[in-house]
């Protein structure tokens, strides 16, 4: 109960500070710890005030967590999915967009459009999801989050989850998820209606792309085709054109990369890295023989307004080690996100004794296994050495996204983008084959 409720109680951990009289100092103190939440709740524990926080949750307006403290059922937020680990990290290092979120609110706030979906489309890794993640942020949307990467794109979980979190931001009469949730999309269009009453509400889905296919001309994660008024649906996808989205009313909204204000966004983001960096970032610049104006200008450039390539090349420069980097590697540099993945590819060298494609072979595990793995499954699977295993996920760790949990730590691929590299680089079905015949020789 202690986890669920501090998972939640997020940035409003300050207001509850507040009413339970902590001084500033205090604040600053809970403030100094990676989860401020948990230090005030250590130092609750410690005065023997913990039997505050039920009214205290309460006059913040978080009766979600007070219930949850006095008891009550936890199964509504069971139901939910914690994406947080997520957005904190696609939100880190956030810069610009400030065009596109000017325009979101207007079409948010225009009264003419009563209900109905906000599509936002642009490229791979260009940074949707990123934006996404800074909205939920901002205005506190629920929200779901699509991914192939760690399986998550069944229309069952989108349901439950969304509608879970539904009933407790907007304190909706339910103690527990209504029966059938996710046979169909009544109870999310029950939910909406109920939550849409009195105020607008955005509903935030990344990577609808990413979901399972919806039934035969039905939309994807049984998207209603039209919502209760005051009811919006922010969505993401790639090419709108490949996802077909039977709606009544819809806006677009699109992250062209092409255009001047991507490119402003993409050198805010380069200049905020060399900002972040400054005492590496400054050797490298200078072993590279250019000034931070011309550096921007080059990588934003070769980037083609790709904030996933930017991202690559601008922590491979920094970790290029003391040597530096050396002029000749960047201007070999390809133009765009695809051609620098296959770039990267010619540039390897043997890790730990392994090859290239051994590598790249391991990594397709990754690209193909439904959920993040540990060194040793991964390993089972590939038919390699843990050792190996492990060597290759130190030496792509840029490339990859490392779960930290209570046993040992999984991995999966860190950008849907490297999957689909690997995935016309190598026979996948070949990969399949592989993990099946390991996991049938894991058989008892
Ligand atoms: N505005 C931004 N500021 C800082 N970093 C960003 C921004 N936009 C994107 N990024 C970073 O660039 C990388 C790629 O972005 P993101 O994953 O959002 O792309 P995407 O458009 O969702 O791609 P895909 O279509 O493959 O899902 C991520 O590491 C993300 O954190
Ligand atoms: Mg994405």
């Amino acid at each position: 109960m202690k986890l669920a409720v501090l998972r939640r109680l997020g940035d409003d951990w300050r207001s509850l500070a507040d009413i339970l009289g902590t001084t500033s100092h205090q604040q600053r103190q809970f403030e100094a710890k990676d989860d401020p939440g948990r230090e005030m709740w250590r130092w609750l524990e410690d005065r023997d005030r913990l039997d505050e926080l039920p009214a205290a949750l309460r006059q913040i307006e978080r009766p979600d967590l007070a219930s949850l403290m006095s008891g009550g059922d936890d199964s509504l937020f069971r139901a939910t999915l914690d994406f947080s680990a997520m957005i904190d990290e696609r939100t880190d290092e956030f810069v610009g967009r400030r065009m596109l979120m000017r325009r979101l609110g207007e079409i948010l706030d225009d009264p003419g459009f009563r209900s109905g979906y906000v599509v936002i489309h642009g490229e791979p890794g260009i940074g949707k999801t990123a934006l996404l993640a800074r909205l939920v942020q901002q205005r506190n949307l629920v929200h779901h989050f699509n991914s192939v990467l760690i399986g998550l794109t069944s229309t069952e979980r989108f349901l439950t989850n969304v509608c879970a979190q539904l009933i407790l931001a907007y304190n909706l009469p339910h103690d527990r998820l209504p029966e059938m949730t996710s046979a169909d999309s009544s109870t999310l269009l029950r939910l909406l209606a109920e939550s849409a009453r009195r105020r607008r509400v955005v509903v935030a889905v990344d990577a609808v792309d990413e979901a399972s296919g919806g039934p035969a001309g039905g939309n994807r994660l049984l998207l209603p085709p039209a919502l209760p008024p005051g009811a919006f649906m922010l969505l993401t996808m790639r090419d709108p054109d490949n996802i077909p989205l039977y709606v009544d009313d819809r806006r677009d909204l699109v992250i062209d990369e092409s255009a001047a204000e991507n490119l402003s966004d993409a050198r805010e983001y380069v200049d905020a890295f060399l900002n972040r960096h400054a005492t590496v970032m400054t050797n490298q610049l200078t072993s590279l023989d250019m000034s931070a104006a011309e550096f921007t200008e080059f990588v934003t450039d070769r980037s083609e307004g790709n904030f996933m390539y930017l991202r690559h090349v601008l922590r491979g420069v920094r970790d290029r080690g003391p040597r530096g980097t050396d002029r000749v590697a960047l201007d070999r540099l390809p133009r765009g996100l695809h051609a620098y993945y296959a770039h990267l590819e010619r540039q390897l060298g043997v890790i730990d004794g392994t090859a290239p494609e051994r590598q790249l072979r391991i990594l397709a595990v990754l690209a193909t296994w439904p959920e993040p793995l540990t060194v040793q499954r991964l390993a089972s699977f590939a038919g390699e050495r843990p050792h190996t295993a492990r060597a290759v996920l130190r030496g792509w760790a840029g490339f990859l996204n490392r779960i930290d949990t209570r046993d040992e730590p999984r991995y999966a691929l860190y950008h849907a983008s490297f999957r689909e590299f690997l995935a016309g680089r190598l026979d996948m079905a070949d990969v399949r084959s592989q993990i099946t015949s390991a996991v049938e020789d894991l058989l008892p």
